[in-house]
């Protein structure tokens, strides 16, 4: 019998975690997180975002975060991006990778990025020319909307679709405030997949109502091995009303045990380090 394929965990922790705290966690215990994460076993992470400070206010350090983590060789760091003057202050800090992030519904895109659909890509279209690293499309609101309720998937193929035509390496699929079904995500990832190839699509779970995990392995059945995932579950869109944590990272290396080469221990003690920080706030 073969082994089970391999399963990439991309940590979100650092940048959906917090953005969405209320309190302002400081610089220091940022940079302490990344470095704990990066030890842990996994191999890429969301460090930041390099949007404006006046939306995400949390954030704002961007720079000094990634000035200051130390990174471990095969580890990719990665930022958000949403627009050129992100992409410059992303490449002035040495990204190894920049995610940009458009929705499937009109209404959450302009509280989102204060921009439709259609101009979001438009903004994309030198971002992806100019990158000179890879470059992830998020597509928030995939399968329900906090603002225009659920989501059919030919609106998604259709943003999938245009990401890829701009450049896009790789799609993540926001499930942002966590209302996916299992039956959901067989439906949307069936019709992703036959747009977009298992290596180049990852599922982003938030969860809610408890159904990530389910989710995950419906998504893993069909062929995706690609999952965003938080540290201690930590996370939110604070444009989003009633998007709570990401899917915990410890519990999708349970899920694909053996599978994910991230050790537990290791993650358990980073997840630990920025629960306590958050409590104790
Ligand atoms: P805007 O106000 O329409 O932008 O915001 P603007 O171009 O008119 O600029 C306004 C001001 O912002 C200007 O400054 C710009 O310089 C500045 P001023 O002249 O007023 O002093 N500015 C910037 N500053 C620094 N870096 C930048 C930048 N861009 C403009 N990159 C914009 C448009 C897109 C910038 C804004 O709406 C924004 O930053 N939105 C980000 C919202 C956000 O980060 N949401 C959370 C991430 S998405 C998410 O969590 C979902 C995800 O996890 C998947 C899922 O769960 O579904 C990915
Ligand atoms: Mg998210």
């Amino acid at each position: 019998m073969s082994a089970a394929p391999p399963i990439h965990l991309v940590e979100v922790g650092p940048r959906d975690g917090l953005q969405n705290e209320p309190a302002n966690v400081p610089t220091d215990i940022k940079v302490a997180f990344v470095d704990a994460l990066s030890a842990s076993g996994l191999t890429e992470i969301e460090v930041s975002s390099f949007v404006s400070p006046k939306w995400v206010p949390q954030l704002a350090d961007a720079e000094e975060v990634f000035h200051r983590i130390r990174r471990m060789p095969g580890v990719t760091y990665m930022a958000l991006v949403p627009n050129e003057q992100g992409l410059e202050r992303a490449q002035a800090a040495r990204v190894d990778k920049v995610a940009v992030f458009t929705a499937a519904s009109e209404t959450f895109s302009r509280k989102n990025t204060n921009a439709s659909i259609a101009e979001t890509l438009e903004r994309f279209k030198p971002v992806v020319a100019r990158a000179g690293v890879p470059v992830r499309g998020y597509i928030s609101t995939a399968f329900h909307c906090p603002f225009e309720g659920p989501i059919a998937p030919e609106q998604v193929l259709l943003v999938a679709e245009a990401l890829l035509v701009l450049g896009c390496t790789e799609l993540s699929i926001g499930d942002t405030i966590g209302r996916a079904t299992r039956a959901q995500t067989l439906r949307l990832f069936e019709r992703l997949l036959a747009v977009c190839p298992a290596d180049r699509l990852a599922a982003h779970f938030h969860d809610t109502f408890g159904q990530a995990v389910d989710n995950a392995l419906a998504a893993e059945s069909l062929g995706v091995r690609i999952f965003d995932a938080s540290a201690g579950g930590i996370g939110g869109c604070p444009y989003a009303p009633g998007a709570p944590g990401n899917i915990a990272t410890e519990a999708l290396v349970a899920a694909f045990p053996g599978r994910t080469g991230a050790y537990p221990g290791k993650l358990a003690a980073a997840g630990e380090l920025i629960r306590r920080y958050i409590a104790a706030t």
